[in-house]
């Protein structure tokens, strides 16, 4: 199911404010943030080498990772280490309680 190219994935009542969760979406893993009402997704893989993020290393707006310090922004997708690198973001919205990722 879809609407306008977003794909369903979490109920946002299921994404405690101020957390981070991992979940998958058309077999893409994700990552949700959510941040009061919004949510924002980005990929679970570190810019800098592939390295596996942790959900657990976010706050605010910053995701650290633990293999080298770098740190992302989740909104932007901005690496603050290495300008020339950037976390996958993706759009989304919420409808009907729903968090709605676009993938592509
Ligand atoms: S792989 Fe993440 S900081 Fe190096």
């Amino acid at each position: 199911m879809d609407i306008l190219g977003y794909k369903k994935s979490l109920f946002l009542q299921d994404i405690p404010d101020n957390k981070s969760v991992e979940t998958e979406v058309e077999n893409m893993a994700l990552m949700l943030h959510r941040r009061g009402e919004q949510v924002y997704a980005t990929g679970v893989y570190c810019p800098h080498a592939e390295v596996r993020l942790d959900p657990r290393n976010c706050t605010g707006d910053l995701i650290i990772c633990k293999a080298h310090g770098y740190k992302s922004n989740i909104k932007t997708g901005e690496c603050l280490n290495e300008p020339d690198l950037k976390l996958n973001t993706f759009p989304t919205l919420i409808e009907a309680g729903v968090v709605w990722v676009k993938l592509y």
